[in-house]
């Protein structure tokens, strides 16, 4: 490879290599201020390494047949784009599929992702986001998969393995793009594109695992993130992306920034563009997303000295490499079979899978009385502006799929219960009152707005007529993802009233809750029997739902957020260091202790949670020893038992704590789960396996220790309910 790319490296020009490094967006969707849009010049001319945003295989096909043919040297492009949770088959958004604590499942949606783009034109993902979040005002907290470094980096891993497959030559593999690097979702207050500070080893410690574990997974490219760490923006920072990200950890791919992040760093009050463009290249930055800073400033900038050849030399080298790496030398036109787009983009099966996946996303928050699964049988009203909206199932970063091939809610459960029960359907009430706030809300997907009174008067009869009411309500899909920050977490007013309305009613009520993010369901957890949440569960979103509502599947998600009960908490984890003074009793307010006057400390659904239709109790912990040995292990076990009605699938957790270190530790960090599906009455004994590893930690100096001493093992259905068992490390 070396050799080969030296060859073509010493045919190019100045202008040449600084064209590898430029990627434009050709496409419609705009996050940020866009600079050319012409393409077919810039590519004829060897300015471009890239584009992103095109959709359609003839259309990319037309373009990569430009580079190749009509520009001097012939070097193909890189088509990227962001196939985030599917490309046509629409997988659950990436935070549901964290909620199915199956990496199995994020490695299936990764290759099927995979397997869809490269069928059509697209060899290059921006995905996995690994962004660890611990506030939910944040939108893009959907984007991820939660709060937790362990869970976050398992997922990383296999969102890497899945997209980019055994072999990165093979057709059906693309490259992923890990983003965004580093810390985005720390930023002040949850709204977007805030700057972080933040000490190094909070960053090791709480952070950065996810990113480390992309990389260990062979990631191929990294996208910085639009934010400042310390004062200095990510895509300028040199201890990211040169020290940290390529001497310790070893990557050997690209980095791209985000979009338009180099003429950004003008507004942040970092440099002009001129200048951000130098000081990107010099911190190990290779290619510019739009804002073609490199394309119109570099070749002053090394006339100038401020940036060398060799820095830009590297920076094409690396580019080129993993085009090399993805076969497009040999074959440029590997992702471009008109073919297989026909035959491999939202087949049955592929969809099927997506159906079955979607419905261990779902998160069942509360279930009085068994109210679920419902029974087919009688009326029931399905009520609420998402039970027919196909356009807002899907969620964020879903430009690439069809929703008129997607069902929706109503047709699903129509189908699931034909000739068995009835189906009233009434939309219910908008998304909000205030038609500009829905406008602000939903985004690119509208729904059509009715009358506030009528609606809700429609609804209330409908609801008379029947026996039971679904309520298809929360926030529409555009309310999370990018620049979708939120300072309140309720449902939308006109949402909730409508919820009260039909809880008014004395009829048993089911809230199917649609939500890209944590939300407050304080009201909603006192006053409504059953709550089920299905996030944005993609293009099968109507039928997985159906297939759990009427029990052909139990639910089995469990958060991997924690709920506040009041947007007051934020930020809140589970994994938080604890005061000199906690409090331990959350029933009341203490004054002196770290709580609040007005407020317990507690979630309401903490991180781990989700009930099923079965029930699993679980036996006391034991250990194999309570004493760690040096380079020894302790087995942890415990009984796990199905001791409900039916079969089910649980996710039994394993938690540690340091109890005295030279660094203060988390009053909990999960290091391990296991998913288990148990028969009725079945039970299994779980084992862990605890080595030194586990118990280490970055200190003080950012080294990676384990400290002798005593720690506690806590084994659970969730952060909260755990039993625990302590031993001693020598
Ligand atoms: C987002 C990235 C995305 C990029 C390209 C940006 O606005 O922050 O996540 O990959 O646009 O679409």
């Amino acid at each position: 490879m070396h050799k080969f790319i030296s060859g073509i490296m010493k045919k190019m020009s100045l202008r040449e290599k600084l064209g590898q490094l430029s990627l434009p967006s050709g496409g419609s969707m705009k996050t940020g201020a866009v600079k050319s849009v012409e393409l077919g010049e810039l590519i004829r001319k060897g300015e471009i390494g890239g584009f992103f945003n095109v959709k359609g295989v003839e259309n990319i096909k037309a373009l990569q047949k430009v580079a190749v043919e009509e520009s001097r040297l012939g070097i193909p492009l890189l088509a990227g784009a962001d196939i985030i949770h599917g490309y046509e088959t629409i997988f659950p958004i990436p935070l549901a599929m964290s909620c199915s604590w199956n990496p199995e499942a994020v490695r299936l949606m990764a290759r099927i992702s995979a397997e869809e783009s490269s069928a059509n034109g697209i060899g290059w993902t921006y995905s996995p986001m690994v962004d660890i979040c611990q506030d939910a005002r944040w939108g893009r907290v959907a984007e991820g998969s939660g709060e937790d470094p362990y869970l976050g980096s398992v997922l990383a891993e296999a969102y890497v393995e899945g997209y980019q497959g055994g072999d990165l030559k093979d057709c059906s593999s693309i490259m992923s793009c890990l983003k965004h690097f580093a810390l985005y979702g720390a930023g002040e207050s949850g709204r977007d594109y805030m700057p972080v500070d933040m000490s190094h080893q909070r960053m090791r410690n709480e952070y950065l695992e996810p990113y480390k574990a992309a990389v260990k997974a062979g990631v191929g490219s990294v996208m910085s993130s639009f934010n400042t760490i310390n004062g200095v923006p990510a895509t300028a920072c040199s201890w990211l992306l040169t020290d940290l990200l390529r001497d310790e950890w070893g990557f050997d791919g690209f980095v791209v920034t985000d979009y338009n992040a180099i003429d950004e760093m003008s507004n942040h009050g970092y440099a002009p563009m001129k200048e951000a463009a130098a000081q990107a290249l010099k911190a190990g930055t290779d290619m510019d997303m739009v804002s073609e800073g490199y394309l119109n400033t570099l070749e002053e900038s090394l006339r100038e000295g401020s940036v060398t050849d060799k820095q830009i030399d590297d920076a094409c080298r690396r580019i080129l490499e993993a085009k090399y790496r993805l076969g497009l030398f040999d074959n440029p036109y590997k992702y471009c079979n008109q073919e297989r787009s026909v035959k491999e983009t939202f087949t049955p099966e592929k969809r099927k899978v997506a159906r079955d996946i979607a419905a261990e996303t779902f998160v069942l928050l509360k279930n009085s009385d068994s109210l679920l699964p419902l029974r087919k049988k009688g009326k029931i009203a399905l009520i609420g502006p998402m039970a027919d909206a196909v356009n807002n199932m899907c969620g964020m970063w879903s430009m690439t799929c069809r929703p008129e091939r997607h069902r929706s809610l109503l047709a699903a459960f129509r189908d699931a219960t034909k000739g068995k029960a009835e189906i009233l359907h009434s939309k219910g009430s908008n998304i909000y009152y205030d038609a500009t706030m829905e406008k602000y809300a939903a985004g690119i997907r509208p729904l059509q707005r009715g009358d506030n009174d009528t609606l809700l008067r429609e609804a209330l009869y409908v609801a008379s007529q029947s026996d039971v009411i679904v309520a298809a309500l929360g926030e529409c899909a555009d309310m999370t993802g990018e620049s979708a920050s939120r300072t309140n977490l309720d449902i939308p007013d006109a949402q909730k009233d409508l919820l009260r309305e039909l809880v008014k009613t004395g009829k048993p009520v089911i809230l199917v809750l649609f939500t890209g993010r944590p939300l407050t369901l304080c009201w909603e957890d006192e006053n409504v029997p059953a709550i089920l949440n299905v996030w944005y569960a993609g293009s099968e979103a109507g039928d997985a739902i159906a297939d759990v509502i009427f029990g052909n599947k139990s639910p089995c998600g469990k958060l991997t957020t924690s709920f506040p009960r009041s947007v007051g908490q934020l930020p809140l984890h589970y994994n938080h260091m604890n005061t000199g003074r906690p409090d331990n009793d959350n029933s009341h307010f203490h004054r002196y202790a770290s709580n609040w006057i007005d407020e317990s400390n507690e979630p309401l659904y903490p991180f781990g949670f989700g009930l099923s239709y079965t029930h699993f109790t679980y036996d006391d912990v034991k250990l194999s020893s309570g004493i760690l040995k040096k380079g020894g292990k302790i087995e942890v076990s415990v009984k796990v038992t199905n001791s409900g009605n039916s079969d089910g699938t649980e996710v039994v957790q394993l938690y540690l704590r340091d109890i005295f270190a030279s660094l203060i530790r988390p009053v909990k960090e999960l290091k391990g789960f296991r998913r288990v599906t148990l028969k009725k009455g079945e039970s299994e004994d779980i084992v862990f396996e605890i080595t030194e590893d586990d118990l280490k930690f970055y200190n003080c100096d950012e080294s990676y220790v384990y400290e002798p001493g005593v720690f506690e093992l806590m084994v659970g259905p969730n952060s909260r309910d755990v039993k625990g068992v302590r031993f001693t490390a020598e």
